[in-house]
């Protein structure tokens, strides 16, 4: 990596490891900073991908524009030229990986929810402490505008004191009973099934908007015992395949959560209900929350990422919810959008977690999620597991240096 004082370019040699759906979107954004952040002079080159199946490899090469491309993960992690690397593998690889790249020194962007269980995000986080390296997480629906200001809300007080609050991620992408087994089914190479894959999603929202949970009680199902068989490194999650070879799905299909919130969070005393399903028909990308104060109430959904329902205050001719489009008031808007209600997407969650990435490696403000946050959440989720086993509620132990968005400089142990 150079860069220089005053107005410097940063010139960051890009690694990428994966070349799914999650490798390809690191990509974009990757190429997005430049334009879309003139100001922060930050430029990514795109140095070397792998994949072991090769025609990704390849199309990384080829179609993305990496200047080699490799199958096996340890030659991008190795290669001098690169100066960060983006973790995009299966959720079972990224405990092996993530410790590659920290003890290579190398900062990381890693997708969620880093490894498949709470040893393997202690694994990742030791390892990246111990490299003092700058990671980043694949917690996009943080940057959402509209997320952006409902934490602005709740920090300033906005909603009074927050009482309770409800949130889910219903999403379609196994309701298909013949929908494909591919990876995220099986325990050693995904961990949980929409616990960790959905529901970490739900939990780091929570957490960024409100602060630490303390305590679980949890449930989780499968819906679904068998799914047609799909081979690594071929289709998506969300193929569907006809008189395939069957296979067991070994995690589960739905789960819930009742949370109580950390004395030392902004929703001290509140109490969540948390919902995750993979096979629910009617929603297909429903991330949604929320979140009621004494003083007022927020409700937001990804499906009309755009739009904020807010109600501030109790009485008047207008009291209730009105719906509030995106507009440059919130987050980062006023860099993809000259005016409001001009639609974001998806995408976009990623230029900006990308953005946080870089300029928190750059020096500059450091409000990038980080691998203690994604330990933190993964806590959460061993709670959650061990509570749908007893039947009884559990506490999540604390973790040090859990930001959930604030100063790293002033975390501490977040509460238990
Ligand atoms: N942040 C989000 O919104 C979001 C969305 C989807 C997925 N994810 C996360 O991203 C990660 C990847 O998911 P995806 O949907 O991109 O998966 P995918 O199935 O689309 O791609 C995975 C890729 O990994 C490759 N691979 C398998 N073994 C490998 C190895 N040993 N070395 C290198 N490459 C290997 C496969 O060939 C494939 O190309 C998961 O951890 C998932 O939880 C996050």
């Amino acid at each position: 990596m150079t860069s220089t004082n005053g107005d410097a370019i940063h010139d960051i040699g890009v690694g990428l490891i994966s070349v799914g759906w999650m490798g390809k979107l690191h990509t974009r954004a990757y190429q997005a900073l430049t334009t879309v952040y003139p100001e922060l002079r930050l430029r990514p080159r795109l140095v070397h991908a792998a994949d072991t199946a090769m025609d990704r490899a390849g199309y990384a090469r080829d179609v993305l524009g990496y200047n080699k491309a490799s199958a096996d993960y340890r030659d991008v992690v190795a290669d001098p030229d690169v100066d960060v690397v983006s973790i995009c593998a299966p959720t079972g690889l990224h405990r092996e990986i993530g410790v590659a790249a920290a003890e290579s020194g190398k900062p990381f962007w890693i997708e969620k929810p880093v490894g498949r269980d709470a040893k393997d995000a202690a694994d990742v986080a030791e390892a990246a402490n111990r490299a003092g390296v700058v990671t980043t997480v694949g917690y996009n629906y943080r940057h959402a505008p509209a997320v952006e200001h409902v934490r602005a809300l709740v920090a300033n007080g906005d909603l009074g004191r927050i009482t309770n609050v409800r949130a889910t991620f219903f999403n379609s992408y196994a309701s298909e009973p013949k929908g494909a087994l591919s990876w995220r089914f099986i325990r050693d190479l995904a961990g949980f099934g929409a616990l960790g894959d959905l529901l970490s999603h739900v939990i780091d929202l929570m957490q960024y908007i409100l602060g630490p949970i303390s305590e679980v009680s949890a449930l989780t199902s499968t819906v679904y015992m068998e799914r047609p068989i799909l081979p690594m490194g071929s289709g998506t999650h969300f193929a569907v395949i006809e008189n395939g070879e069957l296979g067991t799905v070994e995690n589960d299909d739905y789960a819930a959560a009742l949370v109580r919130f950390a004395a030392d969070s902004k929703a001290a005393g509140a109490v969540g209900t948390l919902e995750a399903s993979r096979v629910i028909v009617g929603p297909q990308c429903g991330l949604g929350f929320e979140i009621y104060g004494t003083e007022g109430s927020v409700t937001w959904n990804f499906e009309q990422m755009n739009e904020l329902r807010v109600c501030l205050g109790r009485r008047g001719p207008h009291v209730g919810y009105t719906t509030v489009l995106s507009n440059s008031h919130f987050g980062d808007y006023a860099h993809f959008q000259p005016g409001p209600a001009n639609s974001m997407g998806y995408d976009d969650l990623k230029v900006i977690e990308a953005k946080k990435f870089l300029v928190a490696l750059t020096g500059g403000e450091r409000r990038n999620s980080t691998v203690d946050d994604a330990r933190h959440v993964a806590e959460v989720i061993a709670a959650a597991a061990a509570s749908s086993q007893s039947g009884t509620w559990h506490q999540v132990p604390p973790v040090p240096g859990a930001t959930f968005g604030g100063n790293p400089a002033t975390a501490t142990a977040a509460s238990g």
